[in-house]
């Protein structure tokens, strides 16, 4: 029977095809738009929209398992759907934020919470996965480093504890292929507390080269962001970097499931060096 991989193209569900796929179970990829995902020939995909239920019956048909990404519009159909389908179990990439102490108001909390909730209320059997701060973050300095430019990051002492996508998506196809993690909520993080300047340091020591970060506050931060990042998330985030500065970021690894230490951030800035060098394009 077929796994369905929601967010087929997502950093996370991508590796999760590809593992599913190396392990030799039949796979469904999904997507918004399935005809550009790239995928190994052969594998079949299906469109895919969360949030519009006439797309659901279609990519759950024959479907046993499922990699769900959160969606909160629509998510209650598509779960309605899944048990109809005769779906046996979900494992769901939610979100530490769900644990903030203001995670009932924090609206990137509430995003994740709500399809949690869903979920465990649905009647299938779940897992829930909520990773810290992915890694893979990082990404978004490849412009101003990459540029040889001054990086502005907001609250730069602020700590966290960067998660490979690799380990997530581990922890995601030991949830999809067994049975020992049903009912389980996993949070994962990676191995080690960090700060951005320290995270953007990794990379330069990598590079071979300095990296000028400057120190945006609050207001600073929501003057150059705006615009960028919708105002009640940008809100959350910096709420949530201003409470991390001076404060080590909590380390929950899952070397107990995946059998091997977490990955560190170190490891997955030497694998997307060429992200943020000009010179390498
Ligand atoms: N970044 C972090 O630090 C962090 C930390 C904890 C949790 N998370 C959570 O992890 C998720 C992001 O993971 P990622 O980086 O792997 O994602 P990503 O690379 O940003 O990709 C997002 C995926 O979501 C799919 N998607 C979006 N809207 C959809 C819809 N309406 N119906 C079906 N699919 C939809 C997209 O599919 P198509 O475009 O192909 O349709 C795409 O594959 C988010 O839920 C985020 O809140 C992130």
């Amino acid at each position: 029977m077929t796994t369905l991989v929601t967010g087929a193209r997502g950093n996370v569900g991508a590796r999760v095809l590809r593992r599913l796929q190396a392990a030799g179970r039949p796979v469904r990829a999904a997507s918004r738009t399935p005809g550009g995902l790239a995928v190994a020939p052969g594998t079949p995909t299906v469109a895919l929209d969360l949030t519009d239920p006439a797309t659901h019956a279609d990519a759950l048909a024959d479907v046993e398992r499922v990699f769900l990404y959160a969606e909160p519009a629509g998510s209650t159909e598509f779960l309605t759907a899944a048990v109809a389908a005769g779906v046996g179990h979900v494992v769901l990439l939610s979100s530490e934020t769900v644990e903030l102490p203001d995670a009932a108001t924090d609206p990137l909390a509430r995003h994740h919470a709500v399809v949690e909730d869903a979920l465990t209320g649905s009647g299938l059997a779940w897992t829930i996965l909520r990773p810290g701060a992915f890694a893979g973050n990082a990404a978004g300095w490849a412009g101003p480093i990459g540029q040889g430019a001054v990086v502005d990051q907001p609250f730069a002492e602020s700590q966290v504890a960067p998660v490979h996508e690799d380990d997530i998506a581990d922890v995601a196809v030991a949830a999809l292929t067994g049975d020992e993690l049903h009912g389980r909520t996993v949070t994962l993080t990676g191995p080690e507390s960090l700060t951005f300047r320290e995270e953007i340091g990794t990379i330069a020591s990598l590079l071979g080269r300095d990296v000028a970060v400057r120190d945006l506050d609050r207001a600073e931060a929501e003057r150059t962001l705006a615009g960028r990042i919708p105002p009640p998330v940008l809100t959350s985030l910096l709420d949530q970097w201003g409470a991390g500065v001076g404060r080590p970021a909590p380390t929950r690894t899952c070397e107990s499931i995946t059998g091997r230490p977490a990955r560190t951030f170190r490891q997955w800035a030497s694998e997307n060096l060429a992200l943020f060098d000009r010179s390498a394009a």
